[in-house]
């Protein structure tokens, strides 16, 4: 007679395991497993045995996590052929096959090892791997049979999804019909074979999920899955022999599951909490709008933040027209120009995507860029390229040939892609450029013709004869010509976004240049000691504040840099560049540019992504030239060995690790107060949180850095991963006042 023990509810099903009265830990050709018995791991982890799902009167021989008290079964192998009553054995036959027995006699299901083998021995490994093994072959590792390699609908760490090209087997995921019928449902997640191989959730025989193609780092389609996580490690291997994808656990004795649910299909990522006694579901895909697959149609882009969430990519318009308006993208997006394969095409950067449906795709491991653009070029059908591997500065090739599908507009992660445009729309942009630098001259002589005005008509009230009244000292042209060393490039001190600025001129004389000059440089960063530091990075935040609130219009800088901070002869600091500054009128307080203009790596990210600028976008940048000051490091280019961060990411992952004060200039020595770093540290942190409703304003910032009372945790930084954009600074002149997409074009003048 079976004893039964209830050894679990689930909020929906519950599993009823078969007391084991005995477990054993292996089962050979002379000792069976009958139905009443277990087979153990060494240490206790996994569990095989018979088990009947939900409600089911069907038994299966599976495998469970044996020490928590919640019954998940893992693997099963008789999916299709349930046992009805209550027999069943588990053999391992003398030649080496597995097979599962009811009534003694029938073979509900089978292993089919058909490798001849020698006194073969069945066992459970610690990672619930349920291994045949050759008596010859020991512990050498190699396997007559795995369960490991025909998964259920549960991946375990250390399982792999994918091919095995040498024998063609296909590891892949089916789930479960339902909680009582563990027979494969028509939800599933492989890896498709292709140029450009990727993973794939089906839903029957549709597309229904992609993660997008690893990238070296993660999945193009996941930027929230880094690779610095710090419970996983994932791993994605493609070469002649092997496909596949893989994660493991850092700390092993933590239990993580990928399983795929077939309920409300999704792919569901749980671990388990000790302190709950129960699974907690980390993730699951898809979980948003623009994780459907190919919601926006051919050349369609989909991104979250926009309303409607479907746009046409640059350079293509619906297909119908209608039919977008209304909300069907299903037709996509066709070329505003038709490309022309002979007269030249070129491309057009996108950047921060979900790269497309790699299902026509090429690959070169070891391509660089310029050759993959070439061979792009080549190929009249080839759409667009990119890196195959974005780590350092990027390496191989990938081609899509035919529309582009299921493209999406990451906020910062994703990718780099190069579409491919005609001539004609490439001139188009060239013709937009030209436009622009004729507005912003046109603009510059009205705001230059007024200035003269103003300042005229108040020469005319002050009677003239009286200049040490003036604001604005006047000099002659023979003396700035003498100041300057008649305009010589030795005493210009930058480029500004109206034009050179020399000592003097213009601005208040500030001998000591601007902070980058400073703080960057290798030597005369041991000038500024951490008093004088923390005095600068206080005059800059009583500056902002005036700005922002004190001054009789509310002032947005919107270039606010390292560089465009002025040192007085006492080191004071003062803002300089107004360029780009807007002003506010009465309780505005947030604006939106079409042509995002500032410098990269200052900018947070809602304006660098969506134009969004407002005070909190000045705070974003205020924060990055704290942590630069800090660390003495610039914030776009940093570079550190064991991650792709930038400076924010880095000093985010010290700070989450408690080992904040490790950013720090080594060349401060020990002129600081501990205490006092980490405030400073953690005040920055809070200024570039990505939500800019999350970061503090300026008359708070002051606060916080003049005071000891208790601050908030800051939450993840805007922009903490490098992004590959352009290389050269998008500089706040205005004839590179151009959005991304822009500058590619202008640089593609040259060629
Ligand atoms: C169990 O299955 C066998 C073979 O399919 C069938 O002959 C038998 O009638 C079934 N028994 C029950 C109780 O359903
Ligand atoms: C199965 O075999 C065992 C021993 O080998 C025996 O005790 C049992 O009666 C058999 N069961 C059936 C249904 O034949
Ligand atoms: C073993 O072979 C049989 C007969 O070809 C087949 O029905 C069964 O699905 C195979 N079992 C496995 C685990 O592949
Ligand atoms: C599927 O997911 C839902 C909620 O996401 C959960 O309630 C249900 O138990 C899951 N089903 C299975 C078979 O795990
Ligand atoms: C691994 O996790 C366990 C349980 O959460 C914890 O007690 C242990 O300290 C962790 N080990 C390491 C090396 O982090
Ligand atoms: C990849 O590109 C390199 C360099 O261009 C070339 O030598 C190699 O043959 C290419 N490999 C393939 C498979 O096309
Ligand atoms: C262009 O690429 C397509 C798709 O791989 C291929 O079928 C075609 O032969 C290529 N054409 C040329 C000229 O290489």
């Amino acid at each position: 007679m079976d004893v039964f023990t209830l050894i679990a509810f689930a909020s929906t099903c519950f599993l009823i395991f078969l007391k084991a009265s005995t477990a054993i830990d292996s089962i050979s050709p002379s000792e069976p497993l009958p139905h009443g018995k277990t087979l153990v791991s060494n240490d206790g982890s996994f569990e095989l045995g018979f088990f009947r799902p939900g409600s089911s009167g069907n038994r299966y021989l599976g495998i469970w996590y044996k020490n928590i008290p919640v019954g998940t079964v893992v693997w099963v192998a008789n999916r299709v052929n349930p046992i009805n009553d209550s027999s069943g054995m588990l053999m391992v036959t003398t030649t080496g096959d597995l097979q599962l027995l009811s009534q003694n006699i029938t073979v509900v299901w089978s292993a089919n090892s058909t490798k001849a083998a020698q006194n073969p021995i069945l066992q459970l490994l610690n990672s619930g791997n349920l291994v045949l093994i050759d008596g010859r072959d020991g512990n050498s590792g190699a396997y007559l049979w795995q369960s490991f390699d025909y998964p259920s609908d549960t991946l375990l760490p250390g399982m792999k999804l994918g091919w095995d090209l040498r024998t063609g087997l296909d590891r892949r995921l089916l789930a479960w019909k339902n909680s009582d019928d563990p027979s494969p449902g028509d939800f599933t997640w492989e890896i498709e074979l292709q140029g450009n191989p990727e993973a794939v959730l089906w839903k029957g025989s549709q597309k229904y999920f992609r993660s997008g193609p690893w990238n070296g780092i993660g999945f193009s389609g996941a930027p929230y899955l880094g690779p610095d996580n710090l419970v996983f490690s994932y791993e994605f291997v493609s070469n002649e022999e092997e496909v596949y994808y893989m994660f493991s656990l850092k700390n092993k004795s933590l239990l993580s599951r990928i399983v795929l649910n077939q309920t409300d299909y999704t792919r569901q990522r749980y671990t388990w909490s000790e302190e709950t006694r129960t699974w907690k579901l980390l993730t699951f895909v898809p979980n948003e709008y623009c994780d459907k697959y190919g919601l926006c149609g051919t050349n369609g882009n989909c991104d979250s933040t926009q309303l409607p969430a479907c746009q046409c990519l640059k350079g293509f318009k619906p297909k119908s027209p209608g039919g977008w308006s209304s909300g069907d993208w299903s037709q996509g997006c066709v070329r505003n120009k038709p490309l022309n394969c002979q007269a030249g095409d070129g491309f057009i950067q996108f950047g921060t995507l979900k790269l497309p449906d790699a299902t026509h795709s090429w690959v070169n491991k070891t391509m660089s860029l310029k050759e993959c653009r070439g061979k792009c070029l080549q190929n009249c059908s080839c759409m667009a390229y990119t890196s195959l591997d974005i780590r350092g500065r990027g390496s191989g090739c990938v081609i899509w040939f035919g529309d582009l599908v299921d493209i999406r507009q990451f906020q910062f992660g994703g990718q780099d892609l190069f579409i491919r445009m005609s001539a004609l729309e490439l001139g188009y942009g060239k013709k937009q450029v030209v436009i622009i630098v004729i507005s912003v001259m046109l603009t510059g002589m009205v705001v230059i013709g007024l200035l003269c005005y103003i300042w005229i008509k108040r020469r005319r009230k002050q009677g003239g004869g009286e200049n040490e009244e003036m604001e604005l000292p006047i000099f002659d042209l023979t003396t700035i010509v003498k100041a300057t060393d008649n305009f010589s490039s030795d005493n210009m001190l930058g480029q500004g976004g109206f034009g050179p600025v020399y000592k003097m001129l213009i601005y208040e004389y500030m001998p000591n240049k601007s902070l980058d000059y400073f703080i960057f440089d290798q030597t005369k960063k041991a000038l500024i000691d951490w008093q004088r530091r923390m005095h600068i990075t206080g005059g800059i935040a009583r500056g902002l504040l005036y700005l922002h609130q004190d001054s009789r219009l509310r002032i947005i800088h919107r270039d606010l840099k390292a560089s465009n901070v002025l040192l007085d002869k006492d080191m004071n600091p003062k803002i300089s560049d107004f360029g780009l500054a807007r002003m506010f009128l009465g309780d505005q307080t947030e604006a939106r540019t079409k042509r995002v203009v500032g410098t990269y790596g200052y900018m947070s990210p809602e304006y660098a992504v969506d134009g969004h600028f407002s005070i909190k976008s000045d705070v974003f940048s205020f924060g990055v030239i704290v942590l630069e000051i800090i660390s003495g490091k610039k914030n776009r280019g940093f570079h550190h060995p064991d991650h792709n961060h930038n400076l924010l990411g880095h000093v985010w992952r010290l700070w989450m690790e408690e080992r904040a004060l490790e950013v720090m200039d080594t060349m401060l020595g020990d002129s600081y107060t501990v205490s006092k770093v980490l405030r400073c540290i953690h005040v920055a942190l809070l200024c570039v949180q990505k939500r800019p409703e999350d970061r503090p304003d300026m008359s708070s910032v002051v606060l916080m850095l003049g005071s000891e009372n208790p601050l908030p945790q800051p939450k993840l930084p805007g922009f903490y991963v490098e992004r590959n954009l352009p290389k050269e600074e998008v500089s706040s002149s205005p004839i590179k006042c151009v959005s991304v997409n822009e500058v590619t074009i202008s640089k593609l003048q040259g060629r």
